[in-house]
């Protein structure tokens, strides 16, 4: 549907742009973690209508493969855009760092991807040391690394690998004694680097952070990135001249390769409102 032009501004070929305005966004995520994501466009972006896709089947990406991430990742954006969606979020750090810069190559549409927030953390940082909470994958990751060198400044940055916690936030025991352990665990030695920032270089740890922020009695600042990443999806949208035009708040659908009902109630209480889940179909 898009042809990028050399100005690299989209131009809507067999669409009006005035009807590829009120198309849909995709925005994609292992699972649960995205809706961190997709709350603040539904709050900063009331107008859009938007495709949610949880990919829990296949989670946590956060311990598979490159290649299996990637290829989830291709799967998922091509049925959005067999959808006819006018743009995709990557509402995951894990399918940012590996697949994002492949999506972009191959997809013709506006692709915006979910970074961790280390340069504002690193910058506004009294202690000059914050800490990151990442899956696996993303502390691996060659772009990660390179993120973190390039934005570092004069701040010492402690990276801390949380295996476990995709799994309860997806299974609904983001408030449990598992996740509490867990927490206290990935957190003590954050703690003795004397952080003052924590970058939630996930997803799905937003949902966590009430339970953070008791186990450090607000100690630490927690940054993550949903409202920049909202921006930047605005100001995608507004340079391709594809913001929403209609009048009334956007219709919102959410598709999941694992729909079942026990998930539906999970999303539905991180949502914080009805939620219809059906079944994604690749
Ligand atoms: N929520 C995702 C992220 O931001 C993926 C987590 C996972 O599936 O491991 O990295």
């Amino acid at each position: 549907m898009f042809a990028r032009s050399c100005n690299n501004v989209y131009m809507i070929k067999s669409t009006s742009k005035t009807n590829a305005s009120n198309l849909p966004i995709g925005i994609f995520d292992s699972g649960v973690g995205g809706l961190s994501i997709a709350k603040a466009v539904s709050e900063q972006l009331p107008k859009e209508n938007f495709i949610y896709v949880a990919d829990s089947n296949y989670a946590p990406y956060g311990c598979s493969t490159i290649d299996k991430v990637k290829e989830r990742s291709f799967r998922i954006t091509q049925w959005l855009v067999d959808q006819n969606v006018k743009a995709i979020v990557v509402a995951c750090n894990t399918a940012t760092v590996n697949a994002i810069e492949e999506l972009r190559k191959e997809f013709d549409l506006p692709i915006v991807g979910v970074e961790p927030a280390i340069k504002p953390a690193a910058q506004a940082s009294i202690n000059k040391s914050i800490g990151i909470f990442t899956t696996k994958a993303t502390a691996e990751n060659q772009r990660f690394k390179a993120l973190v060198e390039q934005h570092k400044g004069n701040s010492e940055i402690n990276i801390q690998p949380c295996p476990g916690l995709v799994e309860l936030v997806e299974s609904g025991e983001y408030d449990s004694i598992q996740a509490e352990e867990l927490l206290k665990k990935y957190l003590l030695p954050l703690e003795e680097k004397n952080i003052d920032k924590l970058v939630l270089g996930c997803t799905h740890y937003p949902f966590l952070s009430e339970q953070i922020n008791k186990l450090t009695q607000n100690s630490i600042e927690l940054v993550e990135t949903a409202t920049p990443v909202t921006k930047q999806l605005k100001r995608r949208l507004s340079e391709c001249g594809i913001l929403s035009t209609i009048s009334k708040a956007g219709v919102n659908r959410f598709y999941s390769t694992k729909a079942n009902s026990e998930l539906e109630i999970t999303m539905q209480a991180l949502w914080k409102g009805e939620i219809k889940l059906s079944p994604l179909p690749v």
